[in-house]
């Protein structure tokens, strides 16, 4: 991926009028140019055959578009930082907590510990690195109305945080709609940068989309959109060093007779999406348990952690 400052104006033959015009066809990225096509970039930018053709090639040159070895893969992956979600057995199970560059799933049902997962992310990505953070910030998207700050400031209050601080570092939106959800992740772009942020929430990430696209008819567009909204996600974090959270319900799925009779929502392009996933279900009082049900490099298991007033903890 290309550094993060190369920007429009680095290119050769682009200057401020042509990549303001660029941008307002929609070319915003280096990426959406390298993949251009050249008619269109020539039309919206104003561009001759020439320039337009030169101007693809070196955002091409500018990005790896193709292979790289392994080796640099390895380099990638040494920078990859993780978050603590408060539960040892649970970091554990994770080999060592929610990963940045990638995208993990939470689903569940209703009080399966979702929402507080993800309250407890956001304030442990503030810690100091040897305590389970990587000293960076939240951008947190509340689609179901369930971001409380008073939670937040218990769970830092127990994490011997400055309440104030940490809430001062997550940034919050609410979706109202399933567009709205997209260009709030598709604008997060100078935000991400400005605010250092470590880790991104969207709770939930399906909720909107199945309330939304109903009936037959529309779910193959509800999927390219669902599609789209996780590319972007999976885009950030790979550009920014950033995790991605997702919660997600489930559907009962009747069919079913043996095993878990319910399903994850989104289907496959969400399971494909995702890097890691995670099934949370309800246990005695106040025990929740986290099964790995997909991880390119963890083994499946279980992982038992608590819901308390001051946040997760062990169980
Ligand atoms: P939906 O969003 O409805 O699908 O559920 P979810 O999976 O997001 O559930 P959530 O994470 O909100 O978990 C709710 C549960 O967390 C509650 O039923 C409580 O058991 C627990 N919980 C929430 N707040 C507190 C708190 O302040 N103290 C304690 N001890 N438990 C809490
Ligand atoms: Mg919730």
């Amino acid at each position: 991926m290309t550094d993060e400052a190369v920007e429009l104006e680095d290119l050769p033959g682009v200057g401020e009028a042509t990549a303001e015009k660029l941008r307002d066809g929609g070319y915003t990225t280096l990426e959406s140019i390298a993949v251009a096509n050249k008619g269109d970039l020539m039309e919206k930018g104003d561009l001759g055959k020439k320039t337009a053709t030169k101007i693809i090639q070196a955002a091409r040159n500018s990005m790896d578009m193709g292979y790289e070895t392994a080796k640099e893969l390895m380099k990638k992956r040494e920078n990859v930082g993780r978050i603590s979600t408060g539960s040892k057995e649970f970091d554990d199970l994770l080999g060592g907590g929610v990963e940045t560059q990638s995208i993990t799933e939470l689903y569940g049902q209703f009080a399966s510990g979702k929402t507080q997962v993800s309250l407890q992310l956001a304030v442990n990505v503030q810690k100091k690195k040897k305590e389970g953070g990587l000293e960076r910030n939240c951008l947190y998207i509340d689609n179901e109305k369930t971001f409380r700050p008073e939670r937040i400031i218990s769970i830092a209050e127990e994490q011997g945080l400055d309440p104030d601080e940490v809430l001062d570092n997550i940034h919050v939106a609410q979706a109202y709609s399933a567009d709205h959800q997209m260009l709030l992740v598709e604008e997060a772009g100078e935000l991400i940068k400005e605010k250092n942020i470590g880790l991104i929430v969207v709770d939930s990430l399906t909720g909107r989309f199945r309330s939304e696209y109903v009936g037959r008819g529309t779910l193959a567009n509800r999927q390219q959109q669902l599609n789209r909204h996780m590319h972007k996600l999976q885009e950030w974090s790979a550009l920014h060093n950033i995790a991605i959270v997702v919660t997600n319900q489930v559907m009962s799925n009747p069919g079913l007779m043996f095993g878990d009779p319910t399903r994850p929502i989104g289907g496959n392009i969400v399971g494909h999406q995702s890097t890691t996933r995670l099934y949370l279900r309800k246990s005695k009082q106040d025990k929740r348990i986290a099964r790995l049900v997909d991880s390119p490099s963890q083994p499946e298991g279980e992982a038992v952690f608590r819901i308390t007033s001051g946040g997760i903890t062990d169980a």
